[in-house]
């Protein structure tokens, strides 16, 4: 067991002690805007090894590389195409990594073995302050033990990884919620290699060209697995219609039932606790994994969500609950 320092970073000195331990090779859990990372010095093999046990992460599920400075891209990717460019000056720092031909010489444990580097700015001042102080860059895959869900707040990284990394870096709430865009660049066509807010129609917009409609190879890259985010809660997913109804047939003497909703309020007394969120999906995404915590904790026999619609601005909320549901 190590003592997980906790950290707040908008404590003076805080964020020169996580940089002071990420460049000893130690892991620190950093705020991002989408969700906590929990990141190590990505040049150091062995700091990177204790992600890998840290998490429980299977050696192989390939890690993001984030920079603090977009300049620093040539240091990991063999080219960056134009479009890689104009997506860099459109969305960094921000939700959108970009998977890049890797250059020769970048660890196989950052990529799994991939041909391709997977890179990200992120948009949240304290991940960029403690990777400039760190002066290098750092990799950091979302700071939960492998298979649940990803932390939103430190105190959720303290539930899931207290006593098996250095330090927890608490810059509050995560503002997107869910992980970012990953846009494999690697092929001839770009592709989306996992949905997020930022989506497939704006970026066809913004390149001007289209994107192919699924990766080829994404069934075969480690750490795109079916179950994944899960609560240790049963969790059911319902579509909007039959959400109440669904609640009304389950609820019994025997069950503790949470809800998880966005326009079908549960009915009186079927719930034992209940969270609403947003109508939009940017709304939705922000409180997804909050709610998804919180009720987790609540002592709870099952957990139903109430699916948003299967379209296109929904897919990434969509794709999460698909892995977060057990059926
Ligand atoms: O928003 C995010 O991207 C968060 C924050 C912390 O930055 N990070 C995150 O990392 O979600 P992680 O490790 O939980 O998910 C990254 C996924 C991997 O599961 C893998 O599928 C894909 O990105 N990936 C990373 N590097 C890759 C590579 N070289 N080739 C193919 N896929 C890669
Ligand atoms: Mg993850």
């Amino acid at each position: 067991m190590l003592t997980t320092i906790e950290l707040d970073a908008a404590q003076a000195g805080a964020i020169e002690q996580a940089a002071d331990l990420l460049r000893q090779g130690g892991l620190v859990a950093i705020p991002t805007e989408t969700v906590y990372g929990l990141a190590a010095n990505a040049c150091d093999d062995a700091a990177a090894r204790k992600v890998f046990e840290a998490k429980q992460r299977p050696i192989g599920h390939p890690l993001i590389v984030h920079l603090a400075d977009p300049d620093r891209v040539t240091q990991w990717a063999a080219t960056a195409p134009r479009i890689a460019r104009q997506l860099m000056d459109r969305y960094w720092p921000g939700p959108l990594t970009l998977l890049l031909p890797k250059r020769a010489g970048v660890s196989d444990l950052v990529t799994g073995g991939q041909p391709g580097v997977a890179l990200r700015m992120p948009a949240h001042p304290v991940a960029l302050a403690t990777i400039r102080a760190a002066g290098v860059e750092l990799v950091a895959p979302s700071a939960n033990p492998y298979g649940r869900i990803s932390p939103t707040t430190a105190d959720h990284v303290a539930r899931g990884l207290r006593g098996r990394i250095d330090a927890i870096l608490d810059g509050g709430e995560c503002s997107v919620g869910i992980e970012s865009t990953i846009l494999d660049l690697t092929g001839e066509q770009p592709a989306i290699a996992r949905p997020g807010l930022i989506g497939q129609a704006e970026l066809e917009q913004v390149l001007g060209i289209p994107l192919l409609a699924q990766v080829p190879s994404q069934q075969a890259v480690p750490g795109n697995v079916k179950r994944h985010y899960q609560p240790t809660t049963p969790t059911v997913g319902v579509a909007g219609k039959d959400f109440p109804k669904a609640l009304q047939q389950l609820a019994s003497p025997a069950e503790r039932l949470g809800a998880v909703w966005f326009q079908h309020a549960p009915p009186e007394s079927t719930v034992a606790e209940a969270i609403q969120l947003g109508a939009d999906p940017e709304a939705y995404a922000r409180m997804l994994y909050t709610a998804l915590h919180t009720l987790d904790q609540a002592g709870l026999t099952r957990i139903l969500v109430e699916l948003p619609p299967a379209t296109e601005p929904w897919r990434a909320i969509n794709d999460r609950l698909s892995r977060a549901c057990s059926q």
